[in-house]
């Protein structure tokens, strides 16, 4: 009986062959509707114009300073980048970024990441060079040139107030201006889908997706101009941000949605938003996870019936820990280990039954997302009237990049879902802040161009 129980639980996360069509089929429908000069009133793809228009081209150099702000860490990075594909040399420093900083006031975060470019540039010996800098902002942004960019809600982890409706870039200018100690020229400001598109493109001209699946689900891809109504002119292509989290707002999914998905949205700083990247993405996989775990706790399927404070607490199961609990190489006692170490005290069949809450949760969660990439493959294979589309994927993030199965699971639904489309992969192993330092190499040389 009790595997009956457990059982039915865990169902609730298989997806059939139809219903991932289903999903497939309506973020195509956003992704249209997105594209449109007057938003559809329940339209919940953003589709942001990013004023890049095109990809490195190998002859890009020069120095630049690159933020990145938003996924697990906050870098600040030096990029030398000589001309001739592939030649480039970083430097870069991780940060913390605490959490009252995340959750503080705007002047208190652009404070802290202006230290943070201060004691780099201290650290490398270059106080006082005047370089030009690619701000990596993994946050919606609604643009009007590559160096503007004003937040339209923070997502994921961050809610510092008074910068919601502000440029972003001007919040930087300001902060550096407070601090009077150095000068830098903002030059671009970029999402990190599209930095990692670009540190891709770099290798790969046939790249043409940018694909996050880390703390945040996000994709950006190079959309006909002629399809984007808000910017004017029909010639050439242009990256279009999707944010693509928001899928699912407007209650689209919600015959797919299960009342942990409820439960995680409702506990979360973002209630009733982003709704698909809470179904797919780092930050929420392991919240989910917790939830099953405590109402299997109260059905008495689990850890004797007694829940404990652990499992009570928010965030406790971060990505690193899901992979682990996956990895196929790990036999029963470790799971039970990992368990231990976050906490939990296990039976042998417990460690069984999370094991299989783990699996279910983020084979979901690849299939999801890999629904959403067969829409867009689609997408751009008839908008160029094609039989037969290759392309490539450039892809980061921790769940991708660390989770056992992920990214194969991810694969398969799309190679699935998209016949047509021959879709190949290409791992970011450079991070968005190169990409961000070669749109600023771009967006320097082509200066009047992009504005
Ligand atoms: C990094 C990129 O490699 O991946 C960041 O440089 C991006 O820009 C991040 O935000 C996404 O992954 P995660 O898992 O750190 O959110
Ligand atoms: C969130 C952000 C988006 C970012 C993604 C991945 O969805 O809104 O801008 O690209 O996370 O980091």
């Amino acid at each position: 009986a009790q595997r009956k129980q457990i059982d039915e639980v865990l169902a609730l996360f298989q997806l059939t062959r139809e219903q991932l069509v289903d999903v497939q089929g309506k973020m195509r429908v956003e992704l249209e509707y997105g594209l449109k000069r007057k938003t559809h009133p329940l339209a919940t793809v953003k589709m942001l114009p990013t004023y890049v228009c095109g990809m490195p081209d190998g002859t890009e150099k020069g120095k630049f300073l690159a933020l990145d702000l938003g996924g697990t860490n906050f870098r600040v990075l030096l990029v030398k980048i000589r001309s001739g594909r592939r030649s480039v040399r970083m430097y870069n420093k991780i940060f913390a970024i605490p959490l009252e900083i995340m959750q503080g006031t705007g002047e208190e975060l652009f404070d802290h990441i202006v230290q943070c470019i201060a004691d780099f540039l201290d650290y490398m010996g270059l106080k006082g060079v005047q370089l030009p800098l690619g701000f990596t902002f993994s946050f919606p942004c609604r643009q009007t040139s590559i160096d503007k960019g004003t937040l339209i809600e923070w997502t994921k982890g961050f809610k510092a107030t008074d910068c919601e409706g502000e440029d972003v870039v001007d919040m930087l200018r300001e902060a550096i201006k407070r601090r009077n100690e150095f000068e830098l020229d903002i030059v671009a400001i970029v999402n990190d889908t599209v930095g990692t598109l670009m540190t891709c493109g770099h290798e790969d001209p046939n790249c043409e997706i940018g694909l996050i699946a880390g703390t945040g689900s996000n994709m950006c891809y190079m959309e006909e101009m002629r399809n984007i109504e808000l910017v004017e002119g029909d010639e050439g292509k242009m990256c279009i941000n999707t944010e693509w989290g928001g899928f699912g707002d407007n209650g689209c999914l919600d015959d797919f949605r299960t009342q942990y998905d409820a439960e995680v949205d409702e506990g979360s700083l973002n209630p009733g938003k982003q709704r698909y990247e809470k179904m797919t993405s780092g930050m929420y996989l392991g919240e989910i996870v917790r939830q099953i775990l405590i109402d299997l706790t109260k059905q008495g399927l689990l850890f004797r019936g007694q829940i404990s404070e652990r499992l009570r607490t928010r965030g406790i199961f971060e990505t690193k820990f899901l992979s682990q609990i996956e990895s196929d190489r790990l036999a029963l006692l470790q799971v039970r280990r990992i368990l231990q170490q976050l906490g939990l005290d296990s039976t042998c069949e417990d460690s069984i039954v999370v094991k299989e809450v783990c699996g279910a949760v983020s084979r979901r969660a690849a299939q999801l997302c890999g629904a959403g990439l067969a829409a867009i493959v689609e997408k751009r294979r008839e908008d160029q009237g094609l039989e037969h589309l290759k392309i490539t994927v450039g892809v980061d993030g921790t769940l991708y990049k660390l989770h056992p199965h992920f990214s194969r699971i991810l694969q398969e639904t799309v190679k699935e879902l998209a016949p047509r489309c021959d879709v190949a992969f290409l791992l970011s192993e450079d991070g968005s802040g190169k990409g961000a330092a070669l749109i600023t190499a771009v967006a320097k040389r082509l200066q009047h161009a992009w504005k």
